[in-house]
């Protein structure tokens, strides 16, 4: 069996060869961090590197595979990649996916993504990752689902399943990374790689979860965040990496670290490299992603007796167990099939897949009056930035995505439209004026002269073609390298000079539509007070025109959620809808309680808020019971009729929240549960009944057991967390 023969090639390993089994080495093809190892294929050749990122296609894997099987146990390779929001065919970022709130979806576009990277020579993904988060400032919120963990910890399940299948010996699946673990969210100030400061109770109750959801899936893999915890970087935290993740959560996989974060923990102040990488394998850190510290560590730390074989061969035995899960030792080769990428990559299904799962990403902000769906036969103005840009349309992390394929709205519009439309183009403004900031956040990128160089008429031009239109479009928002890794901003609201476009545009007295295409939730007051139809498109991936032309001329009614609160300012945040009620609640006549002087506290667009084109009408709650026995396995029936009472066929999220009204520990006051996707033809209705348990109204006490308290409850359903119509019921002992 497995552990036999892992134990018995163990057995034969010299020190050497084991330490470059924890040994994981970027290739020349991408770097995403400081550090990089020339000299890589010699480590190869000589047993000292055990993993390599950044490598795909079948040739390319297979030429560095050949190197491994000259070594003298043959120990293959695993590739590893982040393969974030697709592969080739690229989805809608993991924030935009997640408004779809349909997780078989989601797990299809992770199984396609498996597919395409494992046709490319892949074996690992750096993802899901899970962290919540509560603050837009912060560039990563892109790549999670946002501020709710209940909703984390389904969509945790559901791409852990998409990657990995059932099966991972099969050459379509590959391991799955959770990350980053744990808490990296929460990073103060929004600023990505900084500090976390955060009591138990609240880990366990909001921020773990959706990893632990992650290991109960199965995922084979955790990467470690680079933040700290409890004063302890996560890299070196044996409470995290070793008590929490493998005797509480019984994890059995192996723990990477994030890019360097080993040798980061230097400048974190906690040791030298030697005692860095000290404090890293005793907590449980298995595998050094880039840095190299175990490699130069390692075999001094074991001559010093500060470490012993015994701990080395633990880390590993987990590495060479993944490899033999994915059936490398049976044939180091199983993901070099030269054949594959032309089958299996960018095939027409995937790409209908990714416009489907685009068109369900959007959601509607704002639709006064109607003005959406768009008319074929109108006169359509289409101006700003990100209306024509290839390159925006995959966003942040696409990492082997080619935006040379991708479908620009433009582009979109014309298809839509056929020979018979009539749409103009022009830019009207640069992305922002401030260059500073641009060449910050597109430091990778090239940048053009239209990315950057002011021309005067620019605007002019843009307005004159709005007054001869019917109608215009504007797609005005983020660059895509305004998000994502290393692109948090303290400014969070449309930069000035596509906002002065807007503004101009909207003067001309037109009807304007805005399009909105960025990585985090903006700050759109003015806008949501001027503008008639505000639509939130996220950057959709490979075919996001058509996405969006879909649902512009309403082929696609758009049914999506937001799953990230927009505040009203960037001084609310951090924002989030399930925060506490406090001693003093908001009252605006009080000045003595919780609020601000100058805005109320409620957001703009509020969690799990999003139009349709139609119109959904809710009935009062009704349960079955009042009373819910807390020893027994019954159900509390909650039931709600939903009418669609619009001019449109349309899908609805219903969703249902609970609020504990006394508990020995603070609750939220809403708590998302579950919710259900119905899809209403236009006057129909439906009953939605769901059913709620013991289980779902259990939280961490003061002493971290999960419980449910006796007591009053409420319940309430909505179509966003704000809008809902409530019930109460009793939990008795
Ligand atoms: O997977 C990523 C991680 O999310 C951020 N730092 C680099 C890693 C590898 O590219």
């Amino acid at each position: 069996g497995k552990q036999a023969f892992i134990n018995n090639l163990i057995k034969k390993m010299t020190l050497e060869e084991k330490i470059g089994q924890l040994n994981l080495l970027t290739s020349e093809m991408d770097v995403t961090g400081p550090f990089m190892n020339a000299g890589y294929k010699k480590d190869i050749e000589e047993g000292r590197c055990g993993s390599i990122f950044n490598a795909y296609t079948p040739q390319y894997t297979r030429q560095l595979q050949d190197l491994a099987m000259k070594t003298r146990l043959k120990i293959p390779l695993l590739f590893g990649y982040d393969v974030i929001h697709g592969h080739k065919t690229i989805f809608p970022i993991p924030l935009g996916e997640a408004c779809t709130w349909d997780l078989a979806l989601m797990e299809k576009s992770a199984r396609i993504a498996a597919v395409e990277a494992s046709a490319d020579g892949l074996h690992w993904t750096y993802s899901p990752m899970v962290d919540i988060a509560r603050d837009p400032r912060w560039g990563r919120v892109a790549e999670g689902v946002g501020e709710d963990t209940w909703y984390g910890v389904q969509v945790a399940k559901a791409k852990v399943k998409g990657y990995q299948g059932t099966n991972l010996s099969l050459n379509n699946t590959i391991l799955a990374c959770v990350k980053h673990f744990a808490l990296y969210g929460a990073v103060e100030a929004g600023r990505d790689y900084n500090t976390v400061d955060m009591g138990r109770q609240k880990m366990y109750e909001y921020y773990l979860p959706p990893y632990k959801a992650a290991v109960d899936a199965g995922v084979a893999s955790v990467m470690s965040s680079f933040n700290e915890i409890d004063g302890i970087p996560a890299t070196a935290n044996k409470w995290l990496m070793t008590d929490l993740l493998r005797k509480q959560w019984g994890f059995k996989g192996f723990v990477v670290t994030d890019y360097t974060a080993i040798n980061e923990m230097m400048a974190h102040g906690i040791g030298d490299e030697y005692k860095v990488g000290e404090l890293a394998l005793k907590a449980g850190i298995d595998m050094d992603m880039q840095g190299s510290v175990y490699t130069r560590q390692l075999a001094k730390l074991i001559a010093d007796k500060k470490l012993s074989i015994a701990q080395v061969d633990t880390c590993v035995y987990r590495i060479l167990s993944a490899k033999y899960d994915l059936g490398l030792f049976k044939d180091p080769y199983l993901y070099c099939d030269n054949s594959r990428p032309a089958k299996e990559i960018l095939t027409p299904e995937s790409r209908a897949t990714a416009r489907e799962i685009g068109a369900r990403s959007i959601v509607l902000l704002k639709n006064q009056d109607e003005l959406l769906p768009l008319k074929k036969a109108a006169k359509i103005a289409l101006i700003g930035p990100l209306a024509d840009s290839k390159r925006d349309m995959i966003g942040n992390w696409s990492a082997a995505g080619d935006y040379t394929k991708s479908v620009t709205l433009l582009e979109g519009i014309k298809q839509k439209l056929g020979g018979a439309g009539n749409v103009t183009y022009l830019r009207g403004a640069h992305y922002t004026s401030d260059t500073t900031l641009l060449k910050r956040a597109l430091q990778k990128a090239v940048l053009t002269a239209e990315d950057t160089a002011n021309s005067a008429g620019m605007l002019a031009d843009a307005v004159a073609l709005a007054q001869k239109s019917d109608i215009v479009v504007l797609a005005l928002g983020e660059s895509s390298g305004m998000s994502g890794e290393a692109a948090s901003r303290s400014d969070i609201s449309i930069p000035e000079n596509q906002e002065k476009l807007l503004r101009a545009v909207y003067a001309t007295g037109k009807p304007v539509v805005l399009v909105l295409m960025n990585g985090r939730p903006l700050t759109l007051e003015w806008e949501d007070a001027h503008i008639p139809a505000i639509v939130e498109t996220w950057f959709l991936g490979t075919e996001a025109g058509n996405s969006i032309a879909d649902v512009l001329f309403g082929d696609y009614n758009p049914a999506g959620k937001l799953t990230m609160t927009f505040p009203r300012s960037v001084g609310q945040v951090p924002i989030y809808y399930n925060h506490k009620n406090t001693g003093r609640p908001e009252d605006p006549n009080n000045k003595y309680s919780t609020k601000y002087l100058d805005i109320t506290n409620e957001p703009l667009y509020p969690f799990g808020y999003g139009l349709s084109y139609t119109k959904f009408t809710y009935g009062p709650v009704q349960l079955d019971k009042t009373q819910l026995k807390a020893a027994a396995t019954g159900s509390v029936k909650v039931s709600v009729a939903v009418t669609n009472s619009g001019n449109y066929d349309g899908e609805e999220v219903v969703q249902l929240y609970i609020r504990d009204k006394v508990a020995s520990v603070t609750r939220p006051v809403k708590e998302l549960r579950n919710f259900k996707k119905i899809s209403l033809k236009k006057g129909e209705n439906q009953t939605v009944t769901f059913e709620l348990t013991v289980n779902d109204l259990k939280f961490y006490n003061s002493d971290l057991k999960y419980v449910a308290e006796p007591g009053d409850f409420s319940v309430f359903v909505g179509g966003n967390s704000r809008d809902t119509k409530s019930a109460d019921f009793t939990l008795v002992p």
